[in-house]
């Protein structure tokens, strides 16, 4: 796994080191409030573990779980909880127990995905699974939720036809990011995504062979030649 975000970063080295069943404890044992958060968040980390608690306080605390600069608390959260409501500290505990299962099977690193793909292309026997930020076409989401946010698309989508092994991405259905699927001769389909607002938006999984999800509506349609027409008056409501 490779991920730029330092916060992020932290909480998968914690668990590949083996500290997620202290993640667990931390969490179970947290008296949730906007004080304690406060408090905690803003001493100087003693250690990469430390630093993953941190994050995730931030996480499950901020407006939409964003880490990014100049991100808030939740003011009302779901059902006018606030900033207990994305606060399960027994799922969440859960969730690290159970990575620790695995831990020893990943290997992360806090390194540029793209040079990571890179060092690893002549390799046939990978996938590769890639989850960009979505700023392609100058998306505005991505940047307000990552604080790396800043991605060449073009050179993703090069170096993904340079790789040996198979891969599957996952993008917003911008019409930038299908031609250069396009470009790239992959094939794209759409599936339903929930947000952390509860919305179902369409998202494009793009491959160089998809067919392994055929159930899924394909998306082959030729780009789209949009024509400038004049902007129709509307009528004011009297
Ligand atoms: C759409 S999010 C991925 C979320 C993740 N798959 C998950 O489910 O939690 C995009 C992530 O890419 C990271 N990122 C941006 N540029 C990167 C790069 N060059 N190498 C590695 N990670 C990068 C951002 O920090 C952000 O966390």
């Amino acid at each position: 796994m490779a991920e730029l975000d330092e916060g992020v970063a932290a909480v998968w080295q914690s668990v590949v080191n083996g500290d997620a069943q202290w993640l667990a404890d931390q969490i179970l044992k947290f008296n949730m409030t906007k004080e304690a958060v406060l408090a905690k968040i803003n001493e100087a980390p003693r250690d990469i573990k430390h630093l993953a608690f941190q994050a995730i306080l931030k996480n499950r605390t901020f407006h939409g779980g964003i880490l990014a600069e100049g991100a808030t608390f939740l003011k009302h959260g779901e059902n006018g909880k606030g900033i207990q409501s994305r606060w399960y500290p027994a799922t969440l505990a859960k969730r690290f127990i159970n990575l620790n299962l695995v831990a020893n099977r990943i290997e992360f690193r806090c390194e540029d995905g793209l040079q990571v793909m890179q060092e690893f292309s002549p390799q046939p026997d990978l996938i590769y699974f890639i989850d960009p930020p979505y700023t392609a076409g100058g998306k505005k989401a991505g940047k307000r939720l990552y604080k790396y946010c800043e991605l060449d698309h073009e050179e993703l989508f090069r170096i993904c036809e340079s790789l040996q092994g198979s891969f599957v991405i996952t993008y917003d259905g911008a019409e930038e990011v299908k031609q250069m699927a396009r470009r790239s001769g992959f094939e794209m389909k759409l599936i339903t995504m929930t947000t952390t607002h509860h919305a179902a938006m369409k998202e494009l999984v793009i491959g160089r062979n998809l067919s392994w999800m055929d159930d899924a509506p394909v998306i082959g349609e030729k780009a789209e030649n949009y024509a400038i027409t004049k902007k129709r008056k509307t009528k004011k409501l009297p």
